[in-house]
Parts: structure tokens; sequence; C-alpha cells
């Protein structure tokens, strides 16, 4: 197992630019590698991953599963190939299993491991043991789970004494696609059926994979059903690039005055195209060319010019498909005519960081006018101007790292982001791609 790094360490002084040209690639889904490693893991034969994100956090779920005795082989850096243990393959992991930095490993697993015959403990890094497990620990104990842990099995790390689970109905309180992928991966293991039913639909990566590993799964608007599965059958993923990292990207060039950048072969699965909704609203000039569909996902490639954008009210319901893009959304806003709004997005201050607080200090330290309100966030953009020099902490959220970075590009004289080691949650040699198309 290699060294975890830290999210916290590294400084870098990200530096203005004319704007992004030419054409650039990100690495695959997070979302979707995650899911790639774990229902490999579970299914019956081989699952060849092409395209997976070697970031931290999806190699957190893949050393959990190698914990658990799964064959999985890395014959280069983007390619996996999983040798699935079935159903009811999966071993007592000999150790706890450690998350790292990765919600989604530590919320899914937690799912996954409620109904193996097994005793697990699973952890994570310092900020991810602040997060509440809550809303995944609550419902599955419903469906017959016995996990305990911190504050009433709240925090991890948790343990988890598996056991025969049964299906339930279950309304979420709130639309997280971590919480709807937990109850459906011990839903696949639960006698009888399990129906979950957001209040808005979430990113529907699970269920699109569940059904092409051949699980008993159907869909009706924001409710999913499974039933008892005894065998998922291995097949092969084309990981696409994430639109969440491709985001930066698209705000960076539509920021810069001298941009025409092509991000290729992003997802565009319309659970995560709100940022491109989000663009074009605040009149960002951009386009998705090519359109196609990769092992049942919607892929393009999107083309951004350089725009003049305005500032807008966006809902939290508008928010949901672009959920991780309200850093760089920020950025977008610092940089428009006029005021944008952000509310109906409680959900922000428990990810990574507080992403309403640390945008509203990052934003503030640059010399943008912001104001923080309990559910979202109040900009007035700068207009054709730029943001001031300053130094930002990334508080270990590679999201908020990587935002800012965009930033700089029209600030007068840089701007220095300490903790800048964390872009590797999620996106490796982020700062080398980026160089790879800034103008300057
Ligand atoms: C994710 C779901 C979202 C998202 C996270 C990845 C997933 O979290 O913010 O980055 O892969 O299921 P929530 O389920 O908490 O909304």
């Amino acid at each position: 197992m290699g060294e975890k790094k830290d999210i916290f360490a590294g400084s870098v002084i990200a530096s203005p630019a004319r704007g992004l040209k030419g054409t650039v690639t990100v690495p695959g889904d997070k979302s979707i590698s995650h899911r790639s490693i774990i229902l490999g893991s579970i299914a019956t034969g081989v699952t060849e991953v092409e395209g997976f994100l070697e970031g931290e956090d999806n190699l957190s779920t893949l050393n959990a599963m190698r914990l658990m005795g799964v064959k999985i082989v890395r014959p280069e850096e983007d390619k996996v190939i999983v040798n699935g243990a079935g159903m009811a393959g999966l071993g007592e992991p000999p150790d706890c299993i450690d998350s790292g930095n990765s919600g989604t490993t530590a919320r899914l697993l937690t799912g996954l491991l409620s109904a193996q015959p097994f005793f697990s403990v699973i952890t994570g890094d310092s900020t991810l043991r602040k997060r509440s497990m809550k809303r995944v620990v609550e419902p599955l104990s419903m469906m017959g789970a016995s996990i305990s842990g911190r504050l009433n099995g709240s925090y991890l790390p948790l343990a988890i004494s598996g056991r025969w689970l049964k299906g339930i109905s279950y309304r979420t309180p709130v639309a997280s696609a971590q919480l709807k992928s937990a109850l459906l991966l011990a839903g696949i293991y639960a006698e009888g059926e399990t129906v979950i039913e957001e209040p808005e639909k979430s990113r529907d990566h699970t269920e699109r994979m569940l059904r092409a590993f051949g699980a008993d799964i159907d869909v009706r608007g924001n409710a999913v059903r499974v039933r008892s599965t005894k065998t998922l059958n291995g097949c092969k993923i084309i990981v696409p690039g994430d639109i969440s990292s491709a985001a930066f990207f698209m705000v960076g060039a539509a920021i810069a005055p001298e941009s025409e950048l092509l991000v290729k072969n992003v997802g565009i699965n319309p659970t995560r195209t709100g940022i491109i909704k989000i663009i074009k609203r605040m009149g960002g000039t951009i386009d998705i060319e090519n359109r196609r569909e990769v092992s049942g996902e919607p892929v393009g490639d999107i083309l951004v010019k350089s725009s003049r954008l305005k500032g807008i009210a966006i809902s939290g319901a508008e928010l949901l498909p672009a959920i991780d893009e309200f850093p760089v959304i920020c950025v977008a806003a610092a940089f428009a005519e006029g005021t944008t709004t952000v509310s109906g997005a409680g959900e922000l201050r428990v990810k990574e960081s507080d992403r309403i607080a640390v945008m509203a200090e990052s934003l503030a330290s640059i010399g943008v006018e912001v104001k923080e309100k309990e559910d979202g966030i109040i900009i007035k953009g700068v207009g054709p101007g730029h943001v001031k020099k300053g130094v930002i902490k990334s508080h270990g959220d590679h999201r908020i790292a990587m935002a800012l970075s965009m930033a700089a590009l029209r600030s007068a004289d840089g701007i220095g982001i300490e903790g800048a080691g964390c872009v590797d949650v999620s996106f490796p040699g982020f700062f080398s791609v980026l160089d790879s198309v800034r103008a300057s």
C-alpha cells in the first residue's frame, strides 16, 4: 500500500494568464471509478476498467477491496483488472479499512459491509472523521445492520458486524448519491426488495452500472428499486473524463479574456451537467460536440470560449447536478457582472470542507465582495476587472485549491495556494495540465 499524501501540504503560486487555449483531457470520473472497483469486486468473472482515475480517493476504495481479498491488477496507470470474488466471496479484512479523505469510499462501503458475514472497521482521515455518517447508518440499521461508532454511530471509525439484512422502502431526507448507493449496495444482498426515493434525483452512476452488471433494478422518477441479487456479471467499463474536473477548465476558459478550449471525452450524464447549464445561463459560450454513449454513460467534448458572464440566482435544485462545482461556480460569479446568489445549498457545509465558509473567506481575501448565507452565498462580481493578489488556504479540500487556481488567471499578480497537494485527491497532475493550456 502506498504512503497516503498529506492533503494540507504543499504550496503553489497560481499565476495570471491571457487565456486557456488548445485541447485538454481530464482524468477519469471519480464516482464511476469507485463504483467500477466495488461492483467489479463482488461480480463473477473479470471486470476490466479503462480510464480509471488514479486519485487518492479511488485508491482508498481499491485498497479496501484488496484488503478483503479481491485480486486487483493494474497493468497500466489508468487500467485496472478486477478479478471478481463473487457476491459471497469477500473475506474479513484483517485490518481497519482506511477511506482516507473519501466520503464515497466510507459511505458506499458501509452499505456493502453491513451485509457481509464478517466484522469490519472503517475509518478515514482527520477531515473525514468529522463528517457525519448518520444519514447512512440510520436507514442501514432499519434494514437490520449492526453498526457502532462515535456519537451513536454517527462518526468514523465505524465497527460493522455484518448480518442478514431485509429490504426497506425509504424516503431519503436529502438527495445524496452516496446515501442512495450505500442502500443499493446493501439492497442487492437484502431479503426482498429495497426501494429508495429521493426528494430530487442525485447522480445515477450506481443504478446504471448495477444494470450493466445484470442486477434486478428499476428506476421510476426519483425512486429506485432493487431486489436481492444472486450474481453480478463482470464486464468492461470505459470511464469517461470527470465533468467535475473539466468544470475548472470550463470556468477558467470562460473567465480568461483570450480563451478557446476543447475539453475532450467528458461524461455528460444529465445528473452531472448542471455546470454547463449554469455557465450558459450566466452568458457563457459553451457547446457540447461529438455526443456519444460509452459503457452506458453519455459522453461528449466540451468547447468553451472567453465569455462575458453575468450574475444569476441559483437554487438548490439547479445546483444539485453541479453540487461539487460550487467552488468553481463561485469563481465564475466573482468575475461576472452583477450579483450571483446561491440558495438552498446547506449540503455544501458538510463536503470535504465547509465550502460556503471557505469560499467566502477565500474570495474576500482576494478582494471580492461576498456575503455568506446559512444555505448559500452572495457574490458581487468584479466584471471585467481583476482580483487582487492574495494567499488562500485549501483547508485540505481539492476543489477549493483547483477553483482558486482558476481565479488566479484573472488576478493582478497571482494567488498563493497553501495546501495545494490535496489536488491529488481527484486530479493528480492538475497544475501541469493547467500549464499545458495556459496562454500567457
Ligand atoms: C458522490 C456523491 C456526492 C458528491 C461526491 C461524490 C458519489 O456526495 O458530492 O463528491 O460519488 O456518490 P453526496 O452523496 O454527499 O451528495
